[in-house]
């Protein structure tokens, strides 16, 4: 398994992003403890969800949203909840938390 972020570098409902090592680019949130990653890719057009740099929630920071035509993706699943994608997810990162601190990616 690859480490991939330390937890204290992604608050509780802040994201950050990420570049693997197999050269995917994803990101990592944080919601009631739990963290939670994705490709950076919107199932809509296929771009980056973010305009600003690790900006992938909305203003509520409740939902993760596509900066391009507000697409609101649900934290837990990925699961897109408004907007023309609806229905569609984004494809999950699967990671693991260890007792190091470290984030991991499970597969690669
Ligand atoms: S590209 Fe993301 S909602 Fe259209």
């Amino acid at each position: 398994m690859i480490k991939i972020a330390m937890m204290e570098e992604i608050p509780e409902r802040e994201a950050r992003s990420y570049e693997t090592p197999n050269g995917d680019n994803i990101f990592i949130t944080q919601r009631d403890g739990s963290f939670y990653a994705y490709q950076n890719l919107c199932p809509h057009l296929q771009v980056e969800l973010e305009f600003l740099e690790n900006q992938f929630l909305d203003r509520d920071q409740e939902y993760i949203e596509c900066s391009t035509h507000g697409a609101l993706f649900l934290v837990e699943t990925g699961e897109c909840v408004s907007g023309p994608c609806q229905g569609q997810s984004l494809e999950k990162v699967e990671i693991t938390v260890h007792s190091d601190g470290g984030i991991y990616l499970k597969e690669e």
